[in-house]
């Protein structure tokens, strides 16, 4: 008979909101007042009729809170009779399984949820741009999917303008510039401001007429197709390559641009042209020799001196300089008599620039097209100018805004090259679409001749997704006006969206929100904003119909929320009502006008919260509404039509989280979940949107950042606790000896302090301590515990991860840290951390503690003893089970180990040793060592001795286990620690034909099944090395010799095997003293949690 209560859980009826709070509060009073366990509350939403429900988001949330260990929930997509007075096999399977979250498909399987890693989504895609993860990072270049230029849906865009689908792309010295970060974007001008990426400037290729040309554009050329000005394209002469032709635009028209229109270069002058093997200093030899001028060139190789020779015999050998050093001024100024050229065109800096100058003759003209100089701003000297020289900057991207006549003075000057055959092709190095990267690297290199090109007639191209909006359709945002909802609206209009429609029940508030909607008009976006709340049906008609006449509805955006942050045991229905009004009822009105009135509709995304996905304390209303978004979504998504639900962790610099927390201080994570920049969060809609989960998580990883806190985590303790408790300005002023309770602390204020305690300072303390310490209490032990190293990130993790339902029988989150020890000795609490600092400092520190707690775990890292660590009154260490384990053949040799790391970490007693659950073993060995040194006070033993394991295996495997099959040690590893079903896992094992084979089944299951960052090996490092291998010594071990110490033993009545009240689970084959034996009504697990983890905590304390 289970001890259980049951709720049934409704979004439509919010009177169990009521019959939940009272029993919450119960079970509050029952921890407080009883040693007993509580009952079990659980949730229920079963069937069709609440497939919305949003009972998942609610549990997460409620078992964040105090007093709420005990809450379970199943949530059934199929009604199944549920009796829990005389539960069927199913539901007796639910019980014993005694799991959190149950959730049974529309099939009747039983799973659960779990987030996992989503691959990279890579699309075939006819149009594609190369875009840059980090600037700097030439690894980080990829394929995005690129705007649709030829639709022919989408409106016609400016005049003048052609699309291009390009063959071949020319690298540039800019992209590269741009690409290591050499060049900032800055140093341009009038970018679009829709402009993506700025890599790519030339290319050839075909226009929609059939046209075969080659051009330049403004930038994000690198793609399959372009959006081209007129003004810059030329049809390719007969007989010429789309690769010959893509040499030509920029070098051409550079020179052009340079010598003609700047330098205006005459017949028969003379001129210094650098870099000449470089595509622009080939066209230049080819123009200023068909106008019969002197050339002096210079080069960088000799490699490149011998290509000059070849190529341009009528250039003489003594006219061909180095370009590395400063020797071509004494070449120049020799050859000219002094006098020097009448021209330069220069690309080099530094003292080479200083030379070129030097070598310009009176009246000359100075043609820069390096940018380096230019752009960091270089000295030249004025008495360059007494010459009556001329100094031009010849940029070719000034002519993105010329007047039409300089426009066409160029054009014309190109195409009559062309026509005349003075503009010829120049060498080129190919590369394909995914050689990307290694062109870039080549050209960086420098030793090319010519052109570097990029081959792009293979298409489509796998890209990652880009989404644009639909110029034509209208898009619905609903707080739009909202912290997030702004930049999310900006984002919009820079992918295209052309119209907007924004609702909000109070209208504009602020010049941000003017300022924003100003500039969107300004560029040609249709913005309407509509006072309304969607919420209500006859409003959300009104909105799709506004929207409407825009353009038909292409998207409808959710980012309305209402938070009323409260414990469980403080809930109304109308908090609950209050938070679902703009996650439910508005999702659901949108989501049934859209299906009718909006058959183009492309995006219905709801924002929701890491609130549903992993609870937060206090957000129980949120996490609920949240929760039943995502599954409104998935229905949708399931019936055919568009559905995303996007779960934010907390997002900074803008937004509800950062009004309430961020205020004053930049703090970097909260319960767990770093803070991501709404940057980041934008630029990951990309990959969310174009995955197909209905139900994606972004957050920043804590773990993923590294290097020195800043802003909030260099507060100190008292100061975080002061800013929580609001007298952040005068914390200075307050009395150190006052209570948290006596400074206003409320139950909100106090789940912020224990956040901060556990997360950033390793401290465990109960609400009720927290209320109860002084703030110099607080100081002291800050002091003693290193805070956590949590900020400071170079670069943003996000990690995306699909949420969907899989099939499995057990979920029970599991990690590497928790089964994988690199280390053995764990300090557990602040007094340990003293004793560390006490021995690096060689200074005593805490003169009040005489003695040392060691708890030997079991299979299971120290995080399951932090409860614990929170009550002991003495410096306290967690010692795993080591790698030594595979070497060692009894106890007593591996108590040697830990006697070492005892030694090193507490080199004198007295020791107190504690043996938990498996760890029990060691311990009883380390009590008989530290017993002929006299060093032990007292030997605590947790719920395992040798006589009751070896009265378990007899129950599992009889008495003569001297043939025992490996293969029914693995069912029992796999079904007691890991909580398998016995018929699944033997079901397993009976396909495989040796143990070998039936560990990696095991471990492929269990990698499978659990949300783990485990790998194969490493689960099997944990069943078949450790826990087997201990499995094994434990049945073999009966101690030597006696123990003449105290010994308690500490056990549990609910457990594996049946319990019987007077046996001393063979306590007296070693123990002479008789042993103090304490009995929790409470199961194995749970004897570390409250409240029977203080009865422990007395036992262990002197
Ligand atoms: N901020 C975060 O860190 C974070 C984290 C996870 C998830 N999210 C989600 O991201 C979204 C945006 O959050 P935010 O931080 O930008 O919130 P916010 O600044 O509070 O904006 C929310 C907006 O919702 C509007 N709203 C509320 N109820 C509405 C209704 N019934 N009809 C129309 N508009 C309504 C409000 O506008 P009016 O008062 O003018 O109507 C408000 O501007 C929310 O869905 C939130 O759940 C945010």
């Amino acid at each position: 008979m289970y001890n259980l209560k049951v709720v049934n859980i409704s979004t439509t009826q919010l009177d169990w909101v009521d019959d939940l709070r009272e029993l919450v509060i119960d079970q509050e009073n029952h921890m407080l007042t009883s040693n007993s366990i509580p009952p079990l509350i659980y949730l229920v939403s079963n069937g069709q009729e609440d497939q919305d429900s949003g009972i998942l988001g609610l549990t997460l949330c409620l078992r964040k809170e105090p007093f709420c260990s005990q809450i379970r929930c199943i949530f059934s997509r199929k009604y199944i009779p549920l009796d829990f007075s005389t539960p069927d096999d199913f539901l007796s399977q639910i019980l014993r399984k005694d799991l959190a979250i149950n959730v049974i498909d529309e099939e009747g399987r039983l799973g659960s949820y779990f987030h996992s890693p989503s691959q990279a989504v890579l699309l075939p895609s006819q149009h594609a741009f190369v875009s840059m993860g980090t600037i700097g990072d030439l690894t980080t270049l990829h394929w995005m999917q690129g705007f649709p230029h030829d639709d022919p849906s989408l409106p016609v865009q400016e005049e003048g303008y052609s699309p291009v689908k390009v063959h071949v792309a020319a690298l540039n010295f800019r992209d590269i510039m741009l690409a290591t970060g050499n060049l900032q974007l800055t140093a341009r001008t009038n970018l679009p401001f829709t402009l993506e990426s700025h890599l790519g400037l030339e290319f050839s290729g075909v226009t929609g007429d059939g046209d075969r040309v080659c051009g330049f554009s403004e930038g994000q050329s690198l793609a399959t197709s372009v959006y081209a000005n007129d003004d810059w394209l030329w049809k390719i002469p007969n007989g010429w390559s789309f690769e010959e032709a893509a040499t030509v635009p920029v070098v051409y028209s550079t020179v052009y641009l340079a010598l003609v229109m700047r330098g205006q270069i005459r017949n028969g002058e003379s001129i210094l042209i650098h870099s000449g093997a470089g595509g622009v200093g080939q066209a230049a030899i080819r123009v200023a020799l068909s106008m019969n001028c002197t050339v002096y060139t210079t080069v960088g190789s000799k490699q490149k001196e011998t290509f000059i020779k070849t190529t341009f015999p009528q250039i003489p050998p003594e006219n061909i300089g180095c370009s590395r050093d400063t020797t071509f001024e004494r070449m120049v100024l020799l050859s000219t008599g002094g006098r020097g050229v009448d021209l330069i065109l220069n690309s080099l800096t530094g003292d080479k620039l200083e030379a070129s100058v030097r070598c310009l003759a009176r009246h000359g003209r100075f043609l820069e097209i390096g940018k380096v100089d230019l752009v960091s701003n270089k000295n030249l000297g004025m008495h360059f100018f007494l010459q009556d020289a001329s100094y031009h900057g010849v940029m070719l991207d000034s002519l993105w805004d010329a007047a039409p006549s300089v426009r066409a003075e160029l054009r014309s000057l190109l195409q009559s090259g062309l026509d005349s055959g003075v503009v010829t092709p120049l060498p080129y190095r190919l590369f394909n679409h995914q050689q990307v990267e290694p062109a870039f690297r080549f050209m960086g290199q420098g030793q090319h001749i010519g052109k570097v090109l990029i081959s792009l007639e293979e298409t489509p191209i796998l890209a990652h997704p880009h989404v644009y909006f639909n110029p034509s359709k209208s898009y619905i945002i609903i707080g739009g006006l909202g912290g997030i909802g702004l930049e999310f609206c900006n984002w919009m209009t820079t992918r295209s969206a052309k119209n907007i429609v924004l609702t909000t029940r109070s209208g504009i508030k602020n010049a941000y929100q003017s300022n924003y909607i100003q500039l969107w008009e300004r560029n040609g976006v249709q913005v309407k904003i509509l006072q309304l709340d969607a919420a209500d049906p006859v409003s959300a008609r009104t909105l799709v119909h506004e929207a409407g006449k825009l353009g038909p509805v292409g998207g409808f955006f959710n980012l309305a929320m209402q938070l009323h942050i409260d414990l469980m045991k403080l809930q109304t229905p109308s908090g609950f009502s209050f938070a679902m009004d703009p996650k439910v009822k508005l999702s659901r009105n949108l989501g049934e006008i859209t299906r009718i009135s909006c058959p183009e509709l492309d995006h219905f995304v709801v924002f929701s919260s890491v609130a549903a996905g992993f609870g937060f304390d206090g957000q129980a209303n949120y996490g609920f509404a949240n929760s039943a978004a995502e599954r409104l979504v998935e229905r949708r998504v399931k019936d055919g039509l568009p559905g995303k639900a996007v779960q934010w962790g907390p997002i900074g610099e803008v937004g509800a989280w950062h009004d309430s927390y961020n205020a004053d201080f930049t703090r970097k994570s909260f319960h767990g979940s770093g803070v991501q920049s709404i940057a980041s969060a934008l630029n990951s809609l990309d990959a969310l949107l174009g995955d197909p989960s209905p139900v994606m998580l972004s957050r920043r990883t804590v773990d993923a950042d590294a290097g020195h806190a800043s802003t909030a985590d260099d507060l100190s303790l008292v100061e975080r606790i002061a800013h929580v408790l609001g007298h952040m300005t005068n914390h200075h002023k307050l009395n150190m000896s006052s209570k948290l309770a006596d400074l206003g602390m409320d139950s909100v204020m106090s789940m912020e302090v224990k956040q901060i305690l556990e997360q950033d300072f390793n401290l465990f303390l109960s609400a009720a301590e927290i209320r109860n310490c002084t703030l110099k209490q607080f100081q002291e032990m800050a002091s003693n515990c290193p805070k956590n190293k949590l900020v400071g990130a170079s670069k943003l993790k996000v990690q995306a991860a699909t949420a969907g339902l899989v099939q499995l029988n057990f979920i029970k989150t599991m990690s590497r840290s928790r089964f994988i020890h690199d280390q053995c000795v764990h300090p557990l609490n602040s007094l340990a951390h003293t004793r560390i600092k006490e021995r690096e400092l060689g200074v005593k520190m805490d003169p009040g503690h005489q003695g040392t707690i060691f708890i030997i775990n079991s299979l299971e890292g120290p995080d399951v003893l932090n409860l614990l660590a929170g009550y002991l009154l003495l410096p306290a260490y967690s010692m795993q089970i080591p790698k030594e384990i595979f070497d060692s053949n009894n106890f007593n040799e591996l108590s040697d180990f830990y006697l070492d790391k005892i030694r090193e970490t507490e080199p004198k007693g007295p020791y107190t040793i504690v043996g938990y659950s498996a760890g029990t073993f060691v311990a009883i060995e380390l009590g008989l060592k530290f017993q002929e040194t006299h060093e032990i006070t007292k030997l605590i033993l947790l719920d395992i001795t040798p006589g009751r394991m070896r009265a378990i295996l007899d129950e599992n495997f009889g008495k003569d286990r001297t043939h025992l099959d490996e293969s029914e040690l693995i069912v029992m590893m796999v079904t007691q620690v890991f909580g398998f079903d016995r018929n699944l896992v033997e079901s397993i094992l009976r396909k495989e034909k040796n143990t070998e084979q039936q560990y990696k089944a095991m471990t492929q299951l269990l990698t499978t099944v659990f949300e783990a960052d485990m790998t194969v090996d490493d689960m099997e490092e944990v069943m078949s090395k450790r826990a087997l291998t201990f499995l094994k010594l434990m049945d073999q071990y009966h101690p030597a010799l006696k123990f003449h110490e105290p010994v308690v033993l500490i056990r549990t009545t609910q457990n594996l095997i049946s319990y019987d009240s007077n046996e001393l689970w063979g306590l007296d084959e070693f123990c002479t003293q008789t042993p103090t034996i304490v009995t929790l009504d409470t199961t194995h697990s749970y004897m570390l949690t409250d409240p029977f983890v203080k009865s422990v905590a007395n036992y262990i304390n002197p």
